[in-house]
């Protein structure tokens, strides 16, 4: 997508999301692990990255060469919450927002946060960074997770630095209501995950749900938020990953392929 100054040297991002690891799944850490092939400049992680507190070691061993990487994470509510066995088409009829509303985080969410931070990617759950990329300045922001209710887009609010080369905003669940907050703020480019891409989705019409605020044409990939420009408002791109796992309660997807992404960031022809 084309987000960048004109004159800049493409950048490639690897945007993770949804991995919902158990430490048994070696198939989904075979490939997490072999992403690191793909040699990108930058990943973002848009959370649920674990289902079980034993699962944040094996996380880190299939993340590997990845952690060497420039990157950056938010939490997803499942970061937090550990998963309760549930019927999988429940999402057809509810959503699961405000299931924690009154828990305290069960899983070790410190723990998982430190130990990606400390291999140096950057922790943007309701907080702003910088970092340099291959020579080119990016001003991020995160918040986390709206479906949790955790998300304080008041601690990140304000104008994006106008002097950076990209302004990036990163959050699990694509809730519009924060979005609209990002763009209206001149972030170029927002990923998120969270929707499963529908999960259980009916070939030649798509998903039947989003499990959270955005339509169902933009449950996973590509669009712009909002997607009608505001009056003299500013528009972002946006990114929502389908994700590469499930929660180990509803192990189904249908018609609806996991995914990790390699986003190639352009320059702008203007
Ligand atoms: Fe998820």
């Amino acid at each position: 997508m084309p987000v960048l100054p004109p004159d800049a040297e493409p950048l490639r991002v690897l945007h993770i999301s949804d991995i919902h690891l158990t430490p048994g799944r070696h198939r989904l850490m075979a490939f997490v692990r072999s992403l690191a092939s793909l040699e990108p400049d930058l990943v973002v992680n848009t959370g649920d990255s674990i289902a079980s507190a034993e699962a944040i070691g094996p996380l880190l061993d299939s993340l590997g060469p990845l952690l060497d990487v420039p990157g950056m994470f938010v939490f997803g509510s499942n970061d937090l919450y550990s998963p309760k066995p549930k019927n999988p088409a429940r999402y057809l009829w509810r959503t699961s927002a405000g299931d924690h509303d009154r828990d305290e985080p069960d899983l070790p969410w410190e723990k998982l946060g430190g130990e990606m931070a400390a291999a140096g990617w950057l922790d943007l759950n309701n907080r702003r960074g910088k970092l340099t990329v291959n020579g080119l300045d990016i001003a991020v922001a995160g918040v986390s997770d709206p479906h949790a209710d955790r998300d304080r887009y008041d601690l990140v609010a304000g104008p994006a630095d106008a002097t950076a080369a990209l302004r990036l905003g990163v959050l699990h669940s694509p809730e519009p209501k924060v979005m609209d907050l990002f763009a209206a703020d001149g972030y170029d480019l927002l990923l998120a995950g969270h929707t499963h891409g529908g999960q259980l989705c009916v070939p030649g019409y798509g998903a039947l749900v989003t499990n959270c605020g955005i339509d169902r044409d933009r449950v996973s990939g590509l669009s712009m938020h909002p997607p009608v420009s505001p009056d003299g408002g500013k528009t972002a791109w946006l990114y929502v990953s389908a994700g590469l796992g499930t929660s180990p309660w509803a192990p189904a997807r249908f018609a609806c392929r996991p995914e990790a992404t390699l986003l190639t960031l352009m320059p702008r022809s203007s």
